[in-house]
């Protein structure tokens, strides 16, 4: 079971020897501004995933007077997860005791999702955090993915350095080509199936969300090159190019989601506010997935939720998670916020976080 009955924090920001008790539904975490409440979202994201979504480096979240950040978290059926992160070394993490080299384990046992005031990042900034997402929902349903993903990861760094060298060993980078090509056929049609399978369902459902333009908006997935050809072909034809450049030009590194309104980028047709809708949509979309494919729930983040979104859609995202049946993290300034906009009366937890310690 993917819930959290109990979370324990040291050294993470401001906070510092918080311990809580969620309930497997809603927990409203709420206080003033700076006391902590995203930091302890944060804090269950690094735990889950090893990163952060605010920073791509972790060092800014250990405590600006502590040498090592502590986050710890019990689930329901026992099983445990422990993580450390010092200034100077590499993290810890040790899952039912045992330690882990990679969060693979972890990141399968707790699969969070993220919804904040950056969600609509997802459409406006570049391709890696579409691919990301993507492979988020391939991971969860398909376990070869990861090797598939690291063989195609290996194949490029490794074509990559021989591109770069100033006469090319052909024969070796036709040897990468082979093993690249192999992995980067799974990895496509691995991605491709769970698109074809989350396209519908989320239509279905931003629909249901009133969501902009439903009718015009067009999403595509983009393998990274032209799949009418072989890869084998694309990267011979190419390879003069790859050359030049000293990286590898096509291939599933290269895959994208597009977003069109008609011509026009959805990115660039929709307010803030819509896009947020889509986003969280898409969020949702796979969560459901994921219940759908596993016994499984995934645990929603939600951080500052009002910021852009008026009452209706406040309250149509909020009852679309509480009706997955998952654990919620929500934060807020005031309570009324969050309890305006829930129309259902689900089992709710209050949190009050006061300079990094819950106070009520
Ligand atoms: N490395 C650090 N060490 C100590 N304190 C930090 C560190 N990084 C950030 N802080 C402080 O931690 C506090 C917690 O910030 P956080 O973003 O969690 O607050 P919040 O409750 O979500 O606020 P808001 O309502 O404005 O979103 C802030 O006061 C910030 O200045
Ligand atoms: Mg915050």
């Amino acid at each position: 079971m993917s819930i959290i009955e109990k979370l324990s924090v040291t050294a993470v920001r401001n906070i510092d020897g918080l311990d809580i008790e969620p309930i497997p539904t809603v927990n409203i975490l709420h206080g003033e501004n700076g006391s902590g409440k995203t930091s302890i979202l944060e804090s269950i994201h690094l735990l889950a995933s090893g990163r952060s979504f605010r920073t791509s480096k972790l060092e800014p979240l250990i405590s600006s007077d502590k040498d090592e950040a502590i986050v710890f978290a019990r689930l329901v059926g026992g099983k445990e997860i422990g993580l450390s992160k010092s200034r100077r070394q590499k993290h810890h993490l040790k899952f039912i005791s045992e330690k882990q080299t990679n969060w693979e384990n972890v990141a399968r046992e707790l699969p969070c999702q993220i919804l904040d005031s950056n969600s609509f990042l997802l459409l406006e900034g570049g391709p890696k955090s579409r691919r990301q997402f993507l492979d988020w929902g391939v991971f969860h349903v398909e376990h070869g993915f990861v090797e598939n993903w690291r063989r195609t990861k290996k194949s490029i760094a490794n074509r990559n350095l021989l591109l770069k060298q100033r006469s090319p060993d052909l024969s070796q980078i036709s040897a990468w080509d082979s093993e690249l090509c192999l992995a980067a056929k799974e990895v496509h049609r691995a991605r491709q199936e769970y698109f074809d399978v989350f396209l519908p369902l989320f239509l279905e459902l931003y629909r249901k969300m009133n969501g902009a333009e439903v009718d015009s908006l067009v999403i595509d997935y983009a393998s990274g090159w032209d799949t009418g050809r072989e890869l084998q072909d694309v990267l011979m034809d190419n390879r003069d190019i790859d050359i030049r450049y000293g990286a590898t030009q096509n291939g599933p590194h290269r895959a994208d989601l597009t977003f069109k309104i008609g011509r026009n980028r959805a990115v660039d047709i929709l307010s803030r506010g819509q896009q947020k809708i889509l986003v969280s949509t898409m969020k949702i979309t796979q969560g459901l997935l994921l219940s759908q494919a596993l016994d499984r729930k995934c645990i929603f983040l939600v951080d500052d939720l009002p910021s852009e979104l008026d009452h209706d859609n406040r309250e149509a995202i909020l009852s679309q998670l509480v009706s997955m049946g998952g654990q919620i993290f929500v934060t807020c300034v005031e309570i009324s916020g969050i309890l305006d906009s829930l129309s259902s009366q689900p089992k709710l937890a209050t949190f009050h976080v006061e300079r990094g310690t819950i106070t009520a």
